[in-house]
């Protein structure tokens, strides 16, 4: 990808179901003056997520949307992210899966972050399977998504070294702290900055 720098940062749209905490720090990365992308709509699947609440702390649009209906909610998605000129869409917690065809209209310019080793434990519940596994290590991957899940080129990824008496929940937490980190540099790495 092409780096645009000055006002001319890539519209961006962050899709979330959840806390938002990874939106949280796309925000204040986003606000920067060497990050290459400008974060102009927060859009998610329930209006439950407690992530939304930074759509008005950050004054960012934001778009709720049901995908009971799915074909017809993503082509009214691309259409709106069409019209207001969003090039890149960064997934965070979000906890539908795309269609082949969303996917492709754009693609190469979605990208996914996973709180695994990826290709280890792709999907759900990836700390409880670690553990069970007593895996000595674990970690996060920021990745552009293909129509597969979680099986997109991989950008970047950290490793965390899993304690002794770890538990999901303290897992979770030490990963989640990593991630804050990785999407913006894996951002940077994409843009080549
Ligand atoms: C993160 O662990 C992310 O990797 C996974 O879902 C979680 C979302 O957390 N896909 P948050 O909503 O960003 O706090």
């Amino acid at each position: 990808m092409v780096l645009l720098t000055g006002i001319s940062k890539i519209r961006t749209a962050v899709f979330i179901s959840g806390t938002g905490s990874n939106l949280k720090s796309l925000i204040k990365f986003s606000k920067t003056s060497k990050s290459p992308i400008s974060i102009e709509f927060i859009v998610s699947n329930t209006p439950k997520a407690k992530g939304l609440n930074y759509a008005k702390i950050y004054k960012i649009k934001k778009k709720v949307l049901n995908f009971e209906n799915k074909n017809f909610i993503e082509n009214k998605l691309l259409s709106f992210l069409k019209i207001n000129n969003v090039e890149m869409i960064c997934l965070a917690g979000f906890m539908k899966i795309l269609s082949k065809n969303f996917i492709k209209k754009f693609n190469g310019k979605i990208l996914n972050i996973h709180p695994s080793l990826l290709p280890k434990y792709k999907g759900l519940n990836t700390h409880r399977r670690v553990l069970n596994n007593k895996e000595k290590y674990s970690g996060c991957t920021v990745h552009f998504v293909n129509s597969r899940l979680d099986s997109g080129k991989i950008i970047l990824q950290k490793k965390v070294k899993i304690s002794k008496n770890e538990t999901e929940v303290s897992l979770a937490k030490k990963i989640l702290v990593q991630e804050h980190k990785l999407y913006p540099k894996a951002i940077l790495k994409i843009f080549n900055v």
